[in-house]
């Protein structure tokens, strides 16, 4: 049997496996400034007795990796505010890596699920609300003929990129360097290969992003640069007939915010019908965020099929493909099989339904208050970035942005991303959780912002920014 070795180490530094950080604090003394300012005692316990049960402390690595000396756990969650088990407040910027469109228990959703629960959670068979959201959906997403719902991302992509093999009989996927779209082996390539062994720029070579990757999985996987049309164009050349499906985010939001190039979308979209291959479009972060049809509505570009997770749930479990009546009717016994035990679950459908309805209020105005506060929060942290004499770039879509220290003016592909210094950037993070910002110490992890976020928020984040960067200017240059 042909099975993959060991990746290659992840190109961001995780302080806890990798060597130590070359210009930080020696860590004892951030361990200092953390407690000095903030007790986090409660944390660091629940942490110690975690790792004794849970393979690394938690059920997502994300949530433990990057953080130092350790994770913090979060007790509850209001609007745009966090409190962890000792008691601090934070305001929160990493909204369940972007799931909470609408903040923390959001009294609508909260009534919608504690009906639904005392109505029962699943019942195992179809139910009205399915199709009520499913209503909900195309009135916002009007590129979609048909949606079908999930549990998570990853299922999503995993669906989508099986329907376009049974649409075209082929079996290649091609994907873009640096892109994410979830945990199954056919995603879980070329996320964060060290540029050292991941080939030529112009043509990435295939590289598992996990052990326990099938080998014969990497020989169905294509990986492109992304914003790169010439490249794209050759290597769809080079495997003319071959692909089946072009899967891609269509705003790169897991490598930096990153957006694509004037009629990149469009140039794309044309080579993979010129090649029949389906375009699958994964608004797991975009969709419901940037706009309400995601980015397919932002750039006015479609895609043959979409997957959408995240803001679509509002922090409840649900995903969905969506995409044109010929691939979706390709679902049925005896062709593309489709299910599982808690999709469209009553409880999650509830929630959603509440969560799109509260976003898409007052015709969709959530999303011009997204666009003006990203705009301000961003222009005004570049701003205050420049002043205390950081190097950064600062990138943004609606509702998100990333912030990098880097001399590069504008980041837009995988290995420009790699140009940045991640360990200043978890020091800039640590200040601001001390002084009440909640963000992932991980530079990939992009800030989100929620509709239960004011502008009084915007205001005491950027004074907070301010004070952090004077910190940090202090600290460590
Ligand atoms: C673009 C994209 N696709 C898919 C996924 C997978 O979603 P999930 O974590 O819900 O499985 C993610 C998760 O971050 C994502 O960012």
């Amino acid at each position: 049997m042909s099975t993959n070795s060991s990746p290659p180490a992840p190109v961001r530094p995780a302080t806890k496996q990798q060597e130590p950080p070359a210009a930080t604090l020696p860590s004892n003394q951030t361990t200092a400034a953390l407690e000095k300012v903030r007790k986090t005692t409660k944390s660091a316990a629940l942490y110690d007795e975690a790792r004794t049960l849970i393979p690394g402390g938690a059920s997502s690595i994300i949530r433990w990796a990057s953080y130092e000396p350790y994770p913090i756990y979060m007790e509850s969650g209001n609007g745009p505010r966090l409190t962890d088990v000792d008691g601090n407040a934070y305001l929160d910027y990493l909204l369940g890596y972007g799931a909470l469109i609408n903040g923390h228990a959001h009294p609508k959703m909260v009534q919608a699920i504690s009906n639904q629960a005392t109505k029962g959670v699943l019942f195992g068979t179809p139910v009205e609300l399915e199709i009520e959201l499913a209503r909900k959906f195309k009135q916002m997403v009007p590129s979609a003929d048909m949606v079908i719902f999930g549990t998570n991302g990853t299922d999503a992509t995993m669906n989508a990129i099986r329907i376009a093999r049974a649409a075209t009989g082929k079996d290649m996927v091609l994907k873009f360097e640096g892109h994410y779209h979830g945990q199954h082996d056919y995603a879980m390539i070329s996320v964060e290969a060290p540029p050292s062994v991941a080939g030529l720029e112009e043509y990435p070579r295939p590289l598992p992003y996990s052990a326990g990757i099938p080998s014969l999985v990497l020989d169905t996987v294509i990986v492109s640069p992304w914003n790169n049309l010439r490249a794209f164009e050759r290597i769809m050349k080079r495997h003319r007939n071959e692909v089946a499906a072009i899967i891609m985010e269509p705003i790169m939001a897991n490598s930096s915010v990153i957006p694509p190039s004037p009629d990149y979308l469009k140039s794309v979209k044309e080579i993979a019908a010129q090649n029949d291959a389906l375009l699958i479009f994964d608004e797991v972060v975009t969709g419901f965020r940037v706009a309400p049809g995601g980015a397919q509505e932002l750039y006015g570009v479609t895609a043959d099929l979409s997957t959408w997770g995240k803001a679509m749930g509002g922090g409840v479990p649900i995903s969905a493909v969506s995409g044109k009546k010929e691939y979706m009717d390709l679902i049925g016994p005896g062709k593309v099989s489709y299910g599982g035990t808690y999709f469209a679950n009553s409880l999650t459908l509830a929630g959603a339904l509440a969560n799109l309805e509260v976003l898409s209020e007052q015709d969709n105005y959530h999303f011009k208050v997204f666009k003006e506060l990203t705009n301000k929060l961003t222009a005004e942290v570049s701003r205050i970035g420049d002043r205390a004499g950081q190097d950064i770039c600062v990138q943004a879509a609606p509702g998100m942005f990333s912030l990098a220290f880097t001399k590069l003016k504008k980041i837009i592909n995988y290995r420009e991303s790699l140009l940045i210094d991640w360990n200043k950037y978890r020091m800039l993070t640590q200040l601001l959780m001390n002084k009440g910002i909640f963000v992932h110490p991980d530079n990939y992890e992009r800030l989100t912002i929620s509709t239960a976020h004011t502008e009084a928020d915007i205001e005491r984040t950027l004074l907070i920014f301010e004070e952090a960067f004077r910190d940090l200017r202090d600290r460590y240059n």
